[in-house]
């Protein structure tokens, strides 16, 4: 045994690293196995960070050409140099692995280059060296999920991987899947000038959220330009030197039609990727879907080994990783941390963004909970208005006895920001009136928030 460590955590995605440097800080010695050059995951490297890059560049890239007249600016012609902008895209990244790498030297947590496998309970074995340690914490993420008769090369048939790396804009654009990544990647390439056709197996965009919220996204995505192909399925999908050409047929079963596009986004969801790691050999239980089966301590079967993030079952979201990591390590040292995962916020970083948290009608329906609505338009608030922002709105669902936060969705201008508000009320179990009581800065977005939870206690001011 070449060297023993208290945690190895294997994987260095938000999951991994944040529970790396936790357990470290915490006084445990840690090492964090990663076979990437780069430190920070799928999340850092090919996933969350890169797609915000090009989100951001495409959108002031279409604002730019489309709609700075109206506010009285004059710009000249409005070019693209995709080079460029992928160029700025790998900076941003590069900028963030480095940061976590000296996040792990500061933290004095041992990098071990190479593929970790399990090869004894208490065994992780790097690039032929095995190493012990006490705990072992399988930190591995995800991977995107296959389809049948739709052979991914990364050039024309793309994951979000080469949907995030294409060299020129393609002219026409297939998404399968109208899920986060079909539909925020969508909008890079849509802002840039392709033209996007949605499949989606289902009869709408965005399944799980708030149904009022998915219909209004779906009308605004369509007065973008996005087009939308629903209850439909891609049998197969075969590349050649100049495009892609498509099998769809609709869902329920009928007659195939045939499609062409120069680049198609395969986009129907994440898979755990846990199959290199000789977990077989050792022992640990995997569920149906292949996830590693744990307990609320994110315990395996196997004792002294641990999962948790995108191969355990949830969200797959970076910041629930990173929750369970951080928990995960406390709990290492015998503390008792808790997550709130009815307060963990999900984020689609469209325009306008899209945000949810907590309960949504329908599931409140399903389990027989009487609640309440409160909805607040952007088109009344003060602020959306200077922006020229007013599609949306914020719709806030509260316990109808107790006037407790139950939860929020909410389609409009910066979303993503304004559901952090809701999260914490969640979290410290405030009531609608809490959160209408508070004061809110004018003129803000934030006012919609407090509108809508007006409207859910009592009645909105404003409206
Ligand atoms: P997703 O689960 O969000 O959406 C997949 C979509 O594909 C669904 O609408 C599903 O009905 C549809 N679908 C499934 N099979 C199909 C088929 N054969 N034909 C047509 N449609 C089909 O998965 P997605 O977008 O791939 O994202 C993967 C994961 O990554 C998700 O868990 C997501 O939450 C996470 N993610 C989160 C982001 C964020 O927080 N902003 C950004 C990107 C990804």
């Amino acid at each position: 045994m070449s060297e023993t460590f208290d945690v190895i955590v294997i994987g260095a995605g938000p999951g991994g690293y944040v529970c790396a440097i936790r357990a470290a800080q915490l006084g445990l010695k840690v090492a964090c196995v990663e076979k990437r050059e780069t430190l920070g995951g799928t999340c850092l490297n090919i996933g969350c960070i890169p797609s915000k890059a090009l989100l951001h560049s495409s959108e002031v890239f279409e604002e730019t050409s489309h709609h700075l007249a109206e506010q009285g600016i004059i710009v000249g012609q409005v070019g693209l140099d995709l080079a460029k902008m992928q160029a700025r895209k790998g900076e941003v990244v590069g900028a963030n692995v480095k940061g976590v790498e000296f996040l792990f030297k500061k933290n004095k947590v041992t990098w071990l280059k190479g593929e970790g496998k399990i090869t004894a309970p208490g065994t992780v074995n790097v690039a032929g060296t095995d190493y012990a340690a006490k705990h072992i914490v399988i930190a591995t993420g995800s991977e995107s999920t296959p389809l049948k008769g739709v052979e991914v090369d990364e050039t024309r048939i793309v994951t979000s991987t080469g949907g995030l790396d294409l060299a020129e804009v393609p002219k026409t654009m297939v998404v399968i899947g109208a899920g986060v990544i079909g539909l925020e990647l969508g909008s890079v390439w849509r802002r840039l000038g392709a033209e996007v056709t949605v499949i989606e197996y289902l009869d709408g965009i965005l399944p799980g959220m708030d149904g009022e919220i998915r219909k209004q996204f779906e009308r605004l995505l369509t007065k973008q330009g996005f087009k939308f192909r629903l209850k439909s399925k891609v049998t197969s999908a075969v590349a050649d030197a100049t495009g892609v050409t498509l099998k769809v047929e609709p869902a329920a079963g009928g007659d195939a039609e045939e499609l062409r596009a120069d680049v198609v986004l395969l986009a129907i969801g994440r898979r755990p990727y846990v199959t290199a790691l000789g977990l077989d050999a050792v022992g640990v239980a995997l569920d149906e879907r292949g996830r590693v089966k744990t307990d609320a301590q994110f315990a395996t079967n196997i004792p002294g080994i641990y999962a948790i993030g995108d191969a355990i079952t949830g969200a797959m979201l970076a910041h629930k990783a990173e929750d369970e990591g951080y928990a995960l390590a406390e709990m290492l040292v015998g503390q008792k941390p808790h997550i709130n995962y009815d307060a963990i916020p999900g984020v689609v970083y469209t325009w306008p963004e899209v945000a949810a948290v907590g309960a949504t009608e329908e599931a409140l329906k399903a389990a027989g909970t009487a609640y309440k609505v409160g909805k607040f338009p952007f088109t009344a608030n003060g602020r959306a208005r200077a922006m020229g922002a007013t599609d949306g709105f914020v719709k806030i669902l509260a316990d109808k006895a107790t006037d407790k936060v139950l939860g929020a969705h909410i389609i409009g201008p910066d979303a993503g920001t304004l559901i952090a508000e809701i999260a914490l009320a969640i979290e410290f179990g405030a009531s609608a009136e809490d959160v209408a009581r508070t004061s809110h800065a004018h003129p803000s977005l934030n006012e919609a928030v407090k509108e809508a939870a007006l409207a859910a206690w009592d009645k909105a001011v404003h409206i």
